[in-house]
Order: structure tokens, then C-alpha cells, then sequence
């Protein structure tokens, strides 16, 4: 884990490689973010996760809870242990929470174990502003006291009190969030219009393995009875359906053969569906998936929802896919407000792609031309490596250091696909 603090700032990618071979997926990591902060309902218990990936983002969160006091051990046999005392800080800090939004997940589960939590509010980032008005309005209704000084939430409650909810928009976080508080909450919380997102599932099942009655029904509603204190939890994380889907989207690009194992094809039904629309071929098994050539994908026209629908975290990857389809595709951002930045650097690649409102138009083109291009954000910076391998000539990827929050080991894994990928220090100035 020391060596991620290190890791060099530019990938060099020899594009035009057909990829061969199987990676296997890391476990998710928009599922280990918020069940890490789970560990924080405990007093003077362990909750015992498997499958946690070794990323960037997932190093911030465990720096964040042992600033809070929980100690944390990864044991030989990849299980990662969150040993949490009786007392906690309730004070979320500030380097952490504005390197990553995630952190803003520690709200709920100490405000309802601390009865008081300071929350520094989380930044926007180059994908749109990211507020948590709907994570308060959650919280307002199970009976916080909610203030706002100085840029730091503070919320309050002696006690939160179990209640209906409906969540104005299927917000992952704010589900995530209600969800822990109302774990140590009086009484039954009722959260209706939930996020459907596999993660959630998995979040329900580490609460479930600490005690909580926790029931998610078909109608996007999740019922959570409140008790007095939870116990020692164990859970497995869930796949990373994102970074497994960027592995068959660069099988896909690079016209080579490609299986992700360890996943669950259910958790991308969607983004299966739109490549078979493409004209992709593939063979889905129990828990892999693999692809094959074939010699273009065709245009197709996609809109992001939330889950079950297309994944907005795969849009910049598919963009980048039907960069080279044949035909005009239509990609719509429907989930964020500007997740399009990186689409001039793919324009400077020799792709043919404009923005009309919230919508990206595709005009496809036979080749993509390797130059330096530079990551404005997590999948953008993978949507660029998938340019990369695909293109002609040589590309650099600069301002890795997005990359290394969300993909465990990239550069290692597409070397075992037999791409021609290497990590080069920072670019001088
Ligand atoms: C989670 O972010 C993921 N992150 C994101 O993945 C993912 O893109 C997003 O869900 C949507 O699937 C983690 O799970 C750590 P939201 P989150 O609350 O919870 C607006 C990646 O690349 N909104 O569902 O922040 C918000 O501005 C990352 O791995 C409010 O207006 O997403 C956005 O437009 C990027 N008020 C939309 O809802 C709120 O209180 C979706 O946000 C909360 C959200």
C-alpha cells in the first residue's frame, strides 16, 4: 500500500495491440468506501471485510478513520480488519474530506453512534458541484440539528428518530448515509425512492452481518429497524462492475479477447446490453465475461441513469468506444451536471465528438492518433487510457494520480492483456 503514495504521474501507452488474456476484477470500490464507514457504528467492536482493493481512495478513507481512532490491520489472507474503541472523534478532517467526496459517508454513522458530527463540506469536483443537501434533509427529518459555519456541518441529536423518507432523487450517497444513521435510530426508518446501485445491496448485507434488521424491497424503498448498539460485523466486498466493464471496453477498442473474472454480469446488465446493441460479441459465464473481436462497433444512442440503467461512471469509457464506431452516436449525461471535460483531450486524439447541452455527439472515425493528453478525473483518465491502447503511435496520459483512486494496479493488469504500457515520472514542466 506504501508505494500508492508514490506512484508516478504519467502512463506511456504504444497503442494499435489487440489485448489478450483475463484480468480479475478488484473489489469495488464504491462498495468498500461507504461499508468502511459502517465500522464507525461500532463501540469497542471489529468489523472484518474481505476483497477490499488497494487504492487510492480506499488509503484516504482508512487515513480518515484512524484519525478518528480506529485502528486498522489487513491481515495475510486479504482480509482487512476495522477495529473501532468505545470513544471516537466526531470531527471528519478537513485533508481528508477535500481530497475525496466519499468522506462525506462518516456523517451518518457518527452522528448516530457520537450523537454529534462536524463535517467539513466536501467540494465540488470536475464533474459538476456535488452537494449533500439531500444526506441533511435526511438527517433534518430523523430529528438532527443541522448547522452550516464556516464551510463545516455540524449536525446534533441526542438520539435520531426512526421515520419515512423519500429521497427526491436516488441519490447513492444520501441512501448510503440515512441508511447507517438509521441503524442506531429509535424506532423504523423507511427510505422510499432509494438508490438501487449494487453497492447499496452490499451495504445492507454488512449492516445485516452487525445486527440491523434491514429489509430492501423490489419497489426502490429500504425498511431499517433502529437498535441499541450493533456487534462485530463480516462481509465480503461486492466486484468492481466499473473497473471490470473499462477491461471488455478495452478488449472491445483493441479488437482482442478479453475475459474479466471474479464479477457479477448482473451488476452491468445494462452496459451488456448497449454493446450487443453496438455490435460487440461476447460470452457471459457464471462470474466472468468475456469479449471477442470484431471489426467496428456501429453507432448507438445512450442515455446515463441510475442503476439499473446505463452507469454514468462507464460514460466517458463508451465515449470513448464509439469514438470509433461506425455512424453518429448520441451519448446523454443525465446524472451529472459536466461530466464531458475530457472530451477535448479525446477531440486532440483525432475524435470528432461535440457537445450539444448535456449531450455528446459522435461522429466516428476510423483511427485515433496517440499524443499527450492529460486525466480531469477518474474515468475520464480511463476513458483516455482506453484511447490510448486503440490509437496509433504513442500516448501519454498525464495527472495519473486520478487514475490511482479507482483502478488497482492498471498499468500491471493491462500488461498481462499484453498492452505495451509503461509509467514514466511526471513530464518535465
Ligand atoms: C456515487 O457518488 C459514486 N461514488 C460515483 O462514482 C457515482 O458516479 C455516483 O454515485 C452515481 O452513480 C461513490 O459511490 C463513492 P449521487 P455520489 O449522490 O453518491 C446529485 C466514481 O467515478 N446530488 O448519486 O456522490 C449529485 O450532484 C464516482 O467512482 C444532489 O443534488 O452520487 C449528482 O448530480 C464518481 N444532492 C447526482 O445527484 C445530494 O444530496 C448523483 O449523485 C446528493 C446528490
Amino acid at each position: 500500500m506504501d508505494s500508492l503514495n508514490v506512484m508516478p504521474n504519467v502512463m506511456r501507452i504504444e497503442g494499435g495491440v489487440p489485448l489478450e488474456g483475463t484480468v480479475r476484477a478488484q473489489g469495488a470500490k464504491n462498495a468498500a468506501l461507504p461499508v468502511m464507514a459502517a465500522c464507525l457504528l461500532l463501540k469497542d467492536g471489529t468489523l472484518t471485510l474481505e476483497n477490499v482493493p488497494d487504492l487510492q481512495d480506499v488509503r484516504t478513507m482508512v487515513e480518515l478513520l484512524e484519525t478518528l481512532g480506529v485502528r486498522v490491520e489487513k491481515d495475510p489472507e486479504g482480509q482487512t480488519r476495522f477495529c473501532v474503541p468505545e470513544e471516537v472523534g466526531f470531527e471528519a478532517p478537513e485533508a481528508q474530506v477535500r481530497k475525496m467526496r466519499a468522506s462525506s459517508l462518516v456523517l451518518g454513522p457518527l452522528l448516530a453512534r457520537c450523537g454529534q458530527a462536524a463535517l467539513p463540506l466536501p467540494g465540488g469536483c470536475s464533474i459538476g458541484s456535488r452537494p449533500i443537501d439531500l444526506h441533511l434533509k435526511g438527517l433534518v427529518q430523523m430529528g438532527a440539528k443541522i448547522e452550516i459555519r464556516n464551510g463545516v456541518v455540524y449536525a446534533q441529536a441526542d438520539r435520531l428518530r426512526g421515520r419515512r423518507i423519500y429521497l427526491d432523487f436516488p441519490s447513492v450517497g444520501a441512501t448510503e448515509n440515512l441508511m447507517m444513521a438509521a441503524a442506531l435510530a429509535h424506532g423504523e426508518t423507511i427510505i422510499e425512492n432509494i438508490a438501487r446501485e449494487p453497492e447499496i445491496d452490499n451495504l445492507a448485507s454488512v449492516l445485516g452481518s452487525m445486527g440491523v434488521p434491514i429489509e430492501i424491497e423490489g419497489t426502490g424503498c429500504v425498511r431499517i429497524k433502529g437498535i441499541e448498539e450493533v456487534h462485530c460485523g463480516k462481509e465480503r466486498v461486492i466486484p468492481d462492475r466499473i473497473e471490470a466493464c473499462t477491461y471488455l471496453l478495452a478488449g472491445v477498442m483493441t479488437g482482442g479477447q478479453v475475459t474479466v473474472t471474479d464479477v457479477i454480469p448482473a451488476h452491468f446488465d445494462a452496459m451488456l446490453a448497449k454493446l450487443e446493441e453496438a455490435g460487440a460479441r461476447f460470452s457471459v459465464y457464471r462470474d466472468s465475461v468475456t469479449v471477442s473481436p470484431v471489426k467496428r462497433l456501429q453507432s448507438l444512442s445512450l442515455r446515463t441513469m441510475p442503476f439499473p440503467g446505463f452507469p454514468t461512471d462507464l460514460q466517458p469509457q463508451m465515449v470513448a468506444a464509439l469514438s470509433l464506431a461506425g455512424g453518429v452516436s448520441m451519448v446523454e449525461e443525465s446524472v451529472f451536471q459536466a461530466r464531458f471535460l475530457y472530451v477535448e483531450e479525446l477531440n486532440r486524439m483525432g475524435a470528432n465528438i461535440s457537445i450539444r447541452g448535456n449531450t455528446a455527439v459522435i461522429s466516428g472515425v476510423r483511427q485515433l492518433q496517440g499524443t499527450s493528453v492529460k486525466a480531469t478525473d477518474l474515468r475520464a483518465g480511463a476513458a483516455l487510457i482506453l484511447a490510448g491502447l486503440a490509437a496509433e503511435g504513442e500516448t501519454r496520459v498525464g495527472e495519473m494520480i486520478h487514475v490511482w483512486r479507482g483502478y488497482e494496479a492498471i498499468d500491471e493488469k493491462l500488461r498481462s492483456l499484453g498492452a505495451r504500457v509503461g509509467l514514466v515520472p511526471e513530464e518535465a514542466k
